[in-house]
C-alpha cells in the first residue's frame, strides 16, 4: 500500500534521534496500510564522526553537519527537529520558510515569544507540523482519554500529576555543553518546568482541557555549577524542582510537582483523575496498565482494577502482538510517525500542532512568572484542547 514517500530531514543525533529513527524505520512494518512511506533522507549533527557513524548505524541516505543546508535541501520533505531547546526557533523557522513540514521535539520553545514566532512560522508557510509530546500515544494514556471523554469519570473534580527525577542531586554535577544541555538556562529556557512539567502539562489539558490560571513555587536547590563550555563556575539558571496548583477552566483543581532531586525516581510520570463516578491513574514505570474505580460497581466487588491494555480493541494495540503482551516507550514514537502520516493522507491537524504546544508553552510561562512574583498567574489558556 506505501506509495508516496515522506523524505525525512532528522537534525540532532542523540536520544530523541534514535527514538525518532527507530519510529520511521518500523511505522510501515507495523502500520502496513498508511499510503506514506518514510524516507531516511538525511540526518544532520555538527559532528562529523558522529553523524556519519549515526548515519551509518540507522540506514540514512547521507548526512549533513550544517542543519541550514539540510533544510534548504530539495530532496527533503519533512524536518524533524531533535536538538536542544535553543534551536527549535530557528530550525523551525528556516524549515517552514524552505516549504518543508515541521516535526519538532518538546518543549516547542524556549519562551513564549519563541513559540509565537514558531506558530506564524508554519502557518504562514501552510506546513504541516506537529510536536513529539509522546506520552499521549501509549496506548494506556490514550485509553484514558476515550474514558474521560466518554463521560464515565462524571464532572472531574481532580487533576493530580507527577514528573519526578534524581539525576541532578550530586552538587559536583556541571551544567551545559554535549549531554548537560538540560542544566543550562541558556540553551534549555528552563528546568524541570519546561523539560518534564511540560509533559505533564501537555496530557492534562489533552484529558482534561485548559488550565486557568497557575500558583507555584520553584527552588534551585545547587545555586553554582562549573559550566562545561566556559569552564568558569556560574550561577544556575535553571528550576530543579517545581510545585504548582491551578483551576482547569471545567472548574476542578490540579496539583503538579516535578523535581531532578527525588532519590530513588528515575523518571516517575504519574496522573490521577477523580470524578464524580469514577477515578483513573497511570504510571509511566508500568506503562501498559490504567487503574480504574467505578463507585457505580456493585459495593461487594468495588475496588480498583488494573487494566492491562494489550487488547486489539484498545488504542493502537491491534498493530502489535496479541491480547495480553506489552509494549514500550519507545513504541509512541511509532505512534506518533503513525498518526503524522496518516494526517497527510486526510489532511487533518496531527495533534498537537505548534498551536497547541504554544497552549502548554502559556502554561509554563505562567507558572515560572507565578513563581518568581509569588502570585497567582492566568495562563491564557482558554477553549477545547486539542
Ligand atoms: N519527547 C520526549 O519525551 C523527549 C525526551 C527527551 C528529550 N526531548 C527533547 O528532544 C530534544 C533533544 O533532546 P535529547 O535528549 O535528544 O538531547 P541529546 O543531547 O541527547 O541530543 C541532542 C543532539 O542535538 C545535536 N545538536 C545540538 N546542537 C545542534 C546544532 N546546532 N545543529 C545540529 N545538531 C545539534 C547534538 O549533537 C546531539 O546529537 C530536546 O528539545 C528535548 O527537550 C523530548
Amino acid at each position: 500500500m506505501s506509495e508516496k514517500t515522506l523524505r525525512i530531514g532528522l537534525v540532532g543525533c542523540g536520544f530523541m534521534g534514535r527514538t525518532h529513527s527507530n519510529g520511521y524505520k518500523r511505522v510501515g512494518d507495523f502500520f502496513p496500510t498508511l499510503s506514506y512511506r518514510p524516507v531516511l533522507q538525511a540526518v544532520c549533527s555538527r559532528s562529523r564522526n558522529n553523524v556519519q557513524a549515526f548515519s551509518q548505524q540507522w540506514g540514512y541516505e547521507s548526512f549533513e553537519t550544517d542543519w541550514k543546508t539540510l533544510v534548504n535541501r530539495n530532496d527533503i520533505d519533512a524536518v524533524d527537529i531533535c536538538t536542544p531547546n535553543d534551536t527549535h526557533e530557528q530550525i523551525a523557522v528556516a524549515a517552514a520558510k524552505a516549504g518543508k513540514m515541521v516535526l519538532c521535539e518538546k518543549p516547542l520553545s524556549r519562551t513564549l515569544e519563541e513559540g509565537n514566532r514558531m506558530v506564524d512560522a508554519v502557518k504562514k508557510a501552510g506546513v504541516a507540523n506537529t510536536v513529539w509530546y509522546n506520552y499521549r500515544r501509549l496506548p494506556a494514556v490514550s485509553l484514558a482519554k476515550q474514558l474521560v471523554d466518554s463521560g464515565k469519570l462524571g464532572k472531574i473534580f481532580h487533576y493530580r500529576a507527577n514528573f519526578l527525577q534524581d539525576w541532578t542531586i550530586n552538587a559536583d554535577l556541571p551544567q551545559g555543553g554535549t549531554g548537560l544541555w538540560r542544566m543550562d538556562v541558556d540553551a534549555a529556557g528552563s528546568g524541570v518546568t519546561g523539560d518534564l512539567l511540560a509533559h505533564c502539562i501537555d496530557t492534562a489539558m489533552w484529558l482534561n482541557g485548559a488550565i486557568k490560571d497557575v500558583s507555584a513555587v520553584t527552588e534551585t536547590f545547587v545555586k553554582q555549577r562549573l559550566h562545561q563550555l566556559t569552564g568558569k563556575v556560574q550561577p544556575v539558571g535553571i528550576d530543579d524542582a517545581c510545585i504548582f496548583h491551578c483551576h482547569f477552566e471545567n472548574g476542578s483543581l490540579g496539583l503538579f510537582e516535578s523535581t531532578r532531586y527525588a532519590r530513588g525516581h528515575k523518571a516517575l510520570y504519574t496522573f490521577e483523575i477523580n470524578g464524580e463516578h469514577a477515578s483513573i491513574r497511570w504510571d509511566l514505570h508500568d506503562l501498559n496498565r490504567l487503574e480504574y474505580f467505578d463507585h457505580r460497581d456493585e459495593s461487594i466487588v468495588r475496588g480498583w482494577r488494573s487494566i492491562h491494555v494489550t487488547d486489539g480493541d484498545q488504542p493502537y494495540m491491534d498493530k502489535w502482538w496479541v491480547p495480553g503482551l506489552g509494549i514500550g516507550y519507545e513504541h509512541s514514537f511509532v505512534h506518533q510517525v503513525a498518526d503524522f502520516l496518516k494526517s497527510l493522507e486526510d489532511g487533518s491537524a496531527c495533534h498537537p500542532t505548534f498551536e497547541d504546544a504554544l497552549q502548554t508553552q502559556k502554561v509554563c510561562e505562567a507558572v515560572l512568572s507565578s513563581a518568581s512574583s509569588k502570585s497567582w498567574k492566568d495562563t491564557g489558556v482558554k477553549g477545547k484542547q486539542y
